[in-house]
């Protein structure tokens, strides 16, 4: 047996050891008699050093010879040295190789185009910069959950294969369920509100699907939502939920992933900044009349494109609630406002610095007769909907909720202007593979 395996993130644990990691050849370069590696194992970016001396003969000439991306098991004593790239490094004793490639690995240290590097998503992962969002996006999802939990929210699941629409026709992927038609879901709402009866205040982060026919840097054909739904909840007990919650998220990954955002150049300082006021709150006709006195071409009743959203953060530089969108821009299921039915009781979120929209919610119908005449409105069939309309029949009682959009979320807090970047293995109008 050898010395005690241990990962990277744990080696603060062992300084003066002797221990054994598990990884992957990330880098090497000598200088002088000095060889240096970089390994990462999952957990971080460990640099060892081989000297003569200190290394097995065979090892230390491996060290010269052994290619990006082998993986290996490297053994060595942990040392404390402040120079070092995360604090500490490895003192080689030896190393076994597991498997070495053959050829040069088809990304290397120098810069890609994102089309070669999009057709190696699988590899392109294995990277820093990859590395360091993809941790991000654990801590925003893990925060997610643990804000949910601390706010008494139930954890719970919708069905992602349905029958019906939530938010309009255009995006639906169809699908052949036993000869009916189907849909992947582009939301999980109506079935949250169904919960939310049941169990009081719900959540869920599902991935929703809309086949988005545009390319922008703000829109996958898969994303991720973490929705939240409650009884009882009125439109500004939602938006102040929302304010909570993202609040929560950033703290969270502004202290438990500061040296990732840091890695990205990302100014964690800045972020909790931006979230520590009140967020600020516009009616939609005032948004229009800010969007055009900012130079920006829209008109009242106009979905906001992206020019009008940056145009807005640039204007507030915090976090946005835009209300009161005139209802026929709006979904079926959203509330009338009660003193102008020509808006409803809604809230789009804008982040700051142009990260565009990362949550819409609303109050929701809550009467019988309204949704149907909303259905009617929409021109959609009343039978697919025939058990949310039964909703309101038993016990109906108002209720909010909203969905925020995990990678425009993920992006803002990275300060990744694309949001291809921000899940594994992105979905996109031209992107199926890898
Ligand atoms: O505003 P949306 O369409 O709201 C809903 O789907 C509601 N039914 C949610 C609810 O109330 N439970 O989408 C919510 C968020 C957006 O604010 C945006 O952040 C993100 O989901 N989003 C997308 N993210 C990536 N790619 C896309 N194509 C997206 N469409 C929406």
């Amino acid at each position: 047996m050898g010395p005690r395996v241990v990962y990277i993130e744990e080696l603060r644990d062992h300084v003066g050891d002797e221990v054994t990691i598990r990884g992957w050849l990330f880098n090497r370069r000598s200088s002088g008699k000095i060889r240096f590696l970089i390994v990462r194992d999952g957990t971080g970016f460990l640099q060892c050093v081989a000297t003569a001396k200190d290394t097995e003969p065979q090892s230390f000439e491996l060290c010269e010879r052994l290619p990006q991306e082998t993986s290996l098991v490297v053994i060595g004593t942990v040392r404390a040295d402040p120079r070092a790239p995360g604090g500490y490094e490895l003192l080689l004793s030896r190393l076994q190789p597991v498997q070495v490639p053959e050829g040069q690995f088809p990304i290397t240290l120098k810069e890609h185009g994102v089309g070669f590097l999009m057709d190696h998503r699988h590899l392109w992962i294995r990277m820093r910069r990859q590395f360091a969002i993809l941790r991000i996006r654990d801590a925003v999802l893990w925060a997610v959950r643990e804000f949910f939990k601390r706010e008494g929210f139930v954890a719970t699941e919708c069905p992602v294969i349905v029958g019906t629409q939530v938010e309009g026709t255009t995006t639906l992927f169809p699908l052949d369920y036993f000869g009916e038609p189907a849909y992947l879901s582009q939301s999980g709402q109506l079935y949250l509100e169904a919960t939310c009866m049941a169990l009081g205040k719900v959540y869920w982060i599902g991935p929703a699907f809309r086949a988005e026919k545009s390319k922008t840097r703000r829109h996958l054909t898969e994303f991720w939502m973490a929705e939240a739904e409650a009884a009882y909840f009125d439109h500004e007990d939602n938006l102040a939920l929302q304010e909570r919650l993202v609040r929560y998220v950033v703290e969270y990954v502004a202290t438990e992933r500061r040296r990732e955002l840091e890695f990205l150049g990302r100014d964690a300082t800045k972020l909790l900044a931006e979230v520590k006021g009140p967020f600020a709150r516009v009616t939609y006709a005032e948004a229009v009349r800010i969007v055009n006195g900012r130079g920006v071409p829209m008109e009242y009743g106009d979905d906001f494109g992206a020019p009008a959203e940056d145009a807005l953060s640039g204007h507030f530089g915090k976090p946005i609630f835009v209300e009161r969108f005139p209802a026929k821009i709006k979904p079926f299921y959203m509330k009338r406002a009660p003193d102008d039915p020509s808006v409803v009781l809604c809230a789009d979120l804008i982040a700051p610095e142009g990260y565009g929209e990362i949550i819409g919610g609303s109050q929701r119908v809550d009467t019988e007769e309204e949704l149907i005449s909303q259905l009617r409105e929409y021109s959609l069939p009343l039978e697919p909907y025939r058990w949310y309309i039964d909703l309101r029949k038993w016990g109906s009682v108002p209720h909010s909720g909203f969905g925020l959009g995990v990678e425009r979320t993920i992006a803002w807090i990275c300060g990744v202007r694309h949001i291809r970047e921000t899940i594994p293995f992105p979905r996109m109008l031209d992107r199926l593979y890898p």
